[in-house]
Order: structure tokens, then C-alpha cells, then sequence
């Protein structure tokens, strides 16, 4: 028996649906893509400069493309450059931009397609520069709350409407600089909405701070102190401040053309250290995988749950200060954990892979607190639930609690996207260890952040 992944037979209209059928082992090296979080913001970080800045091995899903459009709208030359490359990492970006004040004025709607990273970081950068800009994307898109940026923003002088009562996209920025620096805290831990702040607080005046209660992904506070911005951390905690972490710069600081390399995506290695590690015979590897302690959380749980991953450290030259590590994944009797509100921020891009080993684990996995998972490309907390329960899992949901008794084993069925990448990825990797065949409806949105997923899949099966 071997895992095969089918489409519909040429000549007829595909239908969608990957077929993963059950693999007898799991092996080899498998390519990852340039970490999206990354490749976004160095995009953006790149406009900003006044020069070219080289980014190599940035992520090619069709999120950072959206990116890379919004950015060329400003009038900022973007070359992408496809080469071969072993580790699967085969775009490089040219960016020569007129830096922050050369800016153009986008002369149409900026689509930013299923992106809420493209959505909310580029108006944060658009009401800083000081440009009129419409920001939209598509249905689900269009569903993802703004809140959360439109309130802070204001607070700084920024103009910014949104639809339904400032809520939903379409976001309209009207050019209105500069701004006024603020201190404030986060309403949801987001690092979307942080780096919105951060990149609007560059031409601020005054020093803007920025408090969260649950600290997220700090790849923009690193990716500005590279290119020369001076960005202040404090560890807030104590009686007179609420708990986290507070970050701190001064507006009006230059902001440096430099030469970036992009770690691989930890979000997408999740899915081979969960496939390697429920699978009874897997041995996978993986290169130069992003090892951020505000991203890496999705290793640590799953050695936590009893998994083997073995990381060898490679070396910090990528011109940003990003960790990466080399990951060998085996076969592992997995057990149950607990995770808090805390644990399912540090990892909210992996918790619908996390819930699949879950399945698999002795005893009973509970992640408290994960509502915001229902505000992501899809709801995923009902996405996962049906599709896991479809397969054969048991899994209960109270409010925003998951509870999974495990082990149980999967039996191929039917599941369904919902047009969201992770759920995609995630029924992928389930077809790989269930019984029979699993279909994955609505797969190809996989591109939407991991183009060449389903060739892996074909790839990694003996
Ligand atoms: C991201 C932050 C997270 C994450 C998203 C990417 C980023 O979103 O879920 O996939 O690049 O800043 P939130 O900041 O909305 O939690």
C-alpha cells in the first residue's frame, strides 16, 4: 500500500478534491517554503528603504505575492527571480524602492486575495507614509475582523474607515501624516496588529509604544532593528503594569536597504513533525527551518506530548537575526497535554495540525481559550472539528475549548478545506496515516501559503 495523491484524470474539470491514500512509510528530505511571516515583512520593510534590497529564499505562496503586488502599486520596483533549489526555497526577491517619503500613491483598489497579514500590515505602513489607499481581498478576507487596527490607528491621528462599523474589509486609509506617537496595549494578542502600529509609529512623532498581554511573533520588531530602527523591548510585568511585553521605538528614523535570506516556514514543517511524528514508520528531515522563540512553540508541544525531533542549530547568517534549525522527525508514541490561552497564542497557526496529533496521542488533549482560531482564514475550530470527527477522531467543542480523547484510529472519509490552507494541509497529513483514501475538498488553496505541498506528500512516501 502506498500513499498516492490523485487529481481528476486530464481532460476533465478538476474537481478540487486531493485523494491521500494511507502511506507505508514516510521518508526522506522534504523542501519547505521561505517563512511567510517573514517574506511579508521583508517586503514591506523593503519599501520602506531608500535602495535595493536583496531578499533570497522568500516564500512564493500566493499570500506574499499579494504582498509583493500592494508593494509595486506604491511605485517600488519588485523583481521576483525563480531559481532551482534543493530545499524547495526558489524565489528571490529584488526590491529598489524610493524609500518611505518617495512613496507613490496606489492608483487603484490594493488587493490583498486571502491575506489578513498583507491587509493589516499595509495599512498600518499606508497611514504612516501618509497615502490614500482602499485595501480589500476576498470572501474570507472580507469576513476577518479590523478592528483591531482601524482603533489603534486612529488613536494616532490616522484617518481609517472600514465597513460595518469600522469592523470588515474593505479598509480605507486616507492619507493624513504625520501621525502622533501613542502608547498603548494590544485589545487581542496580535502580531498583525503590532506590526500595523509599529510600521505606522516610523514617521510618528514622538516615541510610540505598543503593550501586549500575551506575547506574539516579534519577526517585525527583529527585521526593523536590522535595517537600522532602534526598537526598545520591556518585559512588563509586576503590579503597576499588565503582564507581557511592551515594545518601544522613535519615529522618524531611517529605515536601511539590507540583504536578507528567509528561514523556512516553522508553520509548515508543523505538518511533517505531526505526520512523522503519528506515523508508526517516519523519518523526516527538514533544512534550515525557522526556530524563533515566538514561532517555535509548535516543537516544543509536540516534544512535550512525548515526540522525536531532534534540531541541530545552523548557523545565524541571514542579515535579520532569525534562529534557524535543522529538524530530523521519527515515529513517536505521543501522549496528551493541556494548553492555555497562552500556549495556543504562541502556536494559533498550528493548533488544527496539533489537534490531528492530538488524535493520535494516549489520553485527553484540551486547548482552552482558542477563539480566536474562529477568525483566521475560516472558522477553524469548526473546520477541524467536522473534518476530525468525519475521520474517526473524538473531539468535543464548548465554546472555544477542544477536547480530544486519543489514541483513536482514522479511517479514510471525505473532508472539506473550507477554502483554508492549514485545514487543507492538516486533512492531507491525516490521509497519510488513516485507513483507505482521504479526500481533502477545496485543496489547491494549500498555494495559498505552501505551493508544491501536495508534490511533498507524493515525495516523502517510500
Ligand atoms: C501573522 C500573525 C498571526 C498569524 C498569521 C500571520 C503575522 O495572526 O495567525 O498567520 O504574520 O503577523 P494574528 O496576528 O492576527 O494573530
Amino acid at each position: 500500500m502506498s500513499a498516492t495523491v490523485t487529481t481528476a484524470p486530464a481532460g476533465r474539470a478538476d474537481d478540487g478534491v486531493a485523494r491521500v491514500r494511507r502511506a507505508d512509510r514516510l521518508r526522506g528530505e522534504v523542501g519547505l517554503p521561505g517563512d511567510k511571516s517573514i517574506s511579508h515583512r521583508a517586503l514591506l520593510l523593503a519599501a520602506l528603504a531608500d535602495g535595493e534590497s536583496r531578499i533570497d529564499a522568500a516564500g512564493d505562496g500566493l499570500d506574499v505575492r499579494s504582498t509583493a503586488a500592494i508593494v509595486r502599486a506604491m511605485g517600488v520596483a519588485v523583481a521576483r527571480i525563480e531559481r532551482p533549489a534543493e530545499d524547495g526555497r526558489t524565489v528571490d526577491y529584488r526590491v529598489a524602492s524610493p524609500g518611505l517619503a518617495g512613496l507613490a500613491e496606489p492608483d487603484d483598489v490594493l488587493d490583498c486575495g486571502n491575506s489578513g497579514t498583507s491587509l493589516r500590515l499595509s495599512a498600518g505602513l499606508l497611514a504612516g507614509a501618509g497615502l490614500t489607499a482602499v485595501l480589500t481581498g476576498d470572501a474570507s478576507l472580507r469576513r476577518r475582523p479590523v478592528a483591531r487596527i482601524i482603533e489603534p490607528l486612529r488613536s494616532m491621528g490616522a484617518v481609517i474607515h472600514a465597513r460595518r462599523n469600522d469592523s470588515l474589509p474593505p479598509v480605507t486609509v486616507v492619507g493624513h501624516s504625520p501621525l502622533r506617537a501613542v502608547e498603548l496595549t494590544t485589545s487581542v494578542p496580535s502580531a498583525q496588529t503590532k506590526s500595523a502600529i509599529l510600521l505606522a509609529a516610523l514617521r510618528a512623532t514622538g516615541r510610540t509604544t505598543v503593550r501586549e498581554a500575551i506575547a506574539t511573533r516579534d519577526h517585525t520588531e527583529r527585521m526593523l532593528r536590522a535595517r537600522g530602527i532602534e526598537v526598545t523591548r520591556q518585559d512588563a510585568s509586576g503590579r503597576d503594569a499588565p503582564a507581557g511585553v511592551a515594545w518601544s521605538l522613535e519615529g522618524g528614523g531611517n529605515v536601511d536597504a539590507i540583504d536578507e535570506r528567509i528561514p523556512g516556514d516553522v508553520s509548515a514543517a508543523a505538518f511533517w513533525l505531526v505526520a512523522g511524528s503519528i506515523h508508526p514508520d517516519a523519518d523526516l528531515r527538514m533544512s534550515g527551518v525557522g526556530t524563533n522563540p515566538t514561532r517555535r512553540a509548535i516543537i516544543d508541544l509536540l516534544r512535550t506530548m512525548g515526540a522525536t525531533i531532534e534540531e541541530t542549530a545552523a548557523r545565524a547568517d541571514d542579515g535579520i537575526g532569525e534562529p534557524t534549525a535543522d529538524l530530523r522527525v521519527r515515529s513517536a508514541d505521543l501522549r496528551a497535554i493541556e494548553l492555555g490561552p497562552t500556549e495556543v497564542a504562541s502556536a494559533i497557526d498550528e493548533i488544527p495540525v496539533l489537534c490531528l496529533a492530538a488524535t493520535q496521542a494516549h489520553g485527553t488533549t484540551r486547548f482552552h481559550g482558542a477563539g480566536e482560531l474562529r477568525r483566521k482564514e475560516s472558522d477553524r475550530i469548526a473546520g477541524i472539528a467536522t473534518g476530525l470527527a468525519a475521520l474517526g477522531a473524538s473531539i468535543a467543542l464548548d465554546g472555544d475549548d477542544i477536547t480530544i480523547h486519543g489514541p483513536t484510529p482514522l479511517r479514510g472519509a471525505a473532508t472539506d478545506s473550507d477554502d483554508d490552507h492549514r485545514l487543507a494541509m492538516t486533512f492531507a497529513v491525516a490521509g497519510l496515516v488513516a485507513s483507505g483514501e482521504t479526500g481533502v475538498g477545496r485543496s489547491a488553496c494549500a498555494a495559498i501559503s505552501y505551493p508544491g505541498f501536495f508534490d511533498q506528500i507524493e515525495r516523502v512516501r517510500a
